[in-house]
């Protein structure tokens, strides 16, 4: 049967909207195409002003000098609240110069500057590959597109891995590698004080072997950054740079730039996390709700699109290395707190997103008992 003209350019289409979003807009798209606009119901809550039943929810922002001191337990007890409450928190004076920051920034946009057929290289859709440049969420399967291209990077175990990541913009490399460094060390520490506060050790009671053993495999555990650029949208009620979903790490560490975007959902409602200077936003991922046996929350999140700006993120997920299992700490379960999760690892993950159209909480559920 001879292929009809519809359906020519409908391929045609699909090949142009897998190189992505920001290659659409470099060629002057001025209306959202179909491919990318979500069933009326998923976007009847895309609210494109600040929602005004709302107007001041902060997150809970954690001081990191102060846990290096006097009043480390009372930021604790922030730390706590905040897991519990929000899944999300915003640490400021980390210690991470700077330079450090915006450099990481400048050279994710000048990444995303270079021509489509340099950034098309590092295309793969092998989920395990130690770079990956893409659209969407998966673009593989998702049937609705995001408004979000993506450069990943796998940084562990870098001896293997550097060699692979963009020898484009020359200084990538070196830029990237000092961040991820930086930024391992800060999650090992948010770690550190985040086992001190569910109770596995503290200041009358000195680390056990669990804790020992949990720390040395943060600092050997998986890490990938996830570098996020979302164009400016023609028509931004219609879609979403990314879908509602929950992380799978321990932690995530977020640097976004000044433009907006990023919301979490909180009582049952999208509320919009204000950029502040010089910090990152952090949050629970599915590892850490595990670990903790549903005391700390891995909360949905999903990101709006801009009609006028460019914005662009860096995501960094942190969890134990590769294949170590997660289950939930046998010192927070007892006969009143019952075991509610089984064990997973990042295999089990993988295996999971690569043949389900990853929606919502699904891999988490799958983990819950009953
Ligand atoms: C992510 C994520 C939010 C953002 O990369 O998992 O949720 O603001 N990013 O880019
Ligand atoms: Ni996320």
């Amino acid at each position: 049967m001879a292929i009809t003209t519809d359906e020519t350019k409908a391929n045609d289409d699909d090949q142009v909207y897998q190189k992505g979003v920001k290659n659409l807009c470099e060629n002057g798209v001025t209306k959202v195409p179909k491919k990318y606009i979500l069933p009326e119901f998923d976007r009847a809550d895309i609210v494109l002003q600040v929602d005004l039943t709302m107007p001041n929810l902060k997150l809970p922002v954690i001081d990191f000098s102060e846990l290096q001191g006097p009043n480390r337990s009372e930021v604790l007890k922030s730390l706590t609240s905040a897991c519990e409450k929000y899944g999300f928190f915003q640490v400021v004076n980390h210690g991470i110069p700077n330079n450090v920051i915006s450099s990481m920034i400048d050279v994710s946009a000048r990444f995303f500057e270079l021509p489509i057929e340099v950034r098309s290289k590092y295309v793969s859709s092998d989920l395990t590959a130690p770079v990956r440049y893409g659209t969407s969420f998966n673009q593989n399967k998702d049937r609705v597109f995001c408004w979000r291209d993506f450069l990943k990077l796998v940084c562990h175990p870098s001896q293997d891995v550097l060699v692979h990541w963009p020898s484009y913009p020359t200084d990538m490399r070196r830029l990237a590698v000092t961040y991820a460094k930086e930024i391992k060390n800060l999650f090992v520490m948010l770690m550190e004080a985040i086992l001190e506060s569910l109770g596995l050790w503290g200041a009358t009671m000195n680390k056990t072997e669990e804790v020992e053993k949990l720390i040395k495999q943060f600092q050997d555990g998986s890490q990938q950054m996830v570098v996020n650029c979302y164009p400016p949208c023609p028509e931004p009620h219609l879609t979403l740079g990314m879908p509602p979903h929950s992380d799978y790490g321990f932690l995530t560490l977020l640097l976004q730039d000044d433009v907006e975007g990023l919301q979490i959902q909180y009582k049952e409602k999208w509320v919009a996390v204000q950029p502040l200077a010089s910090s990152f936003v952090v949050n629970v991922g599915d590892h850490l709700e595990i670990f903790s046996n549903g005391k700390y929350r891995s909360v949905l999140h999903r990101v709006l699109v801009n009609p006028a700006k460019s914005r662009i993120s860096v995501a960094s997920l942190h969890s134990l290395p590769f294949n170590s299992m997660v289950s939930p700490s046998p010192s927070l379960i007892n006969k009143a707190n019952p075991r509610r999760y089984k064990e997973t690892d990042f295999a089990c993950f993988l295996e999971y997103i690569s043949s389900f159209e990853p929606k919502r909480k699904n891999f988490l559920e799958s983990r819950k008992l009953l």
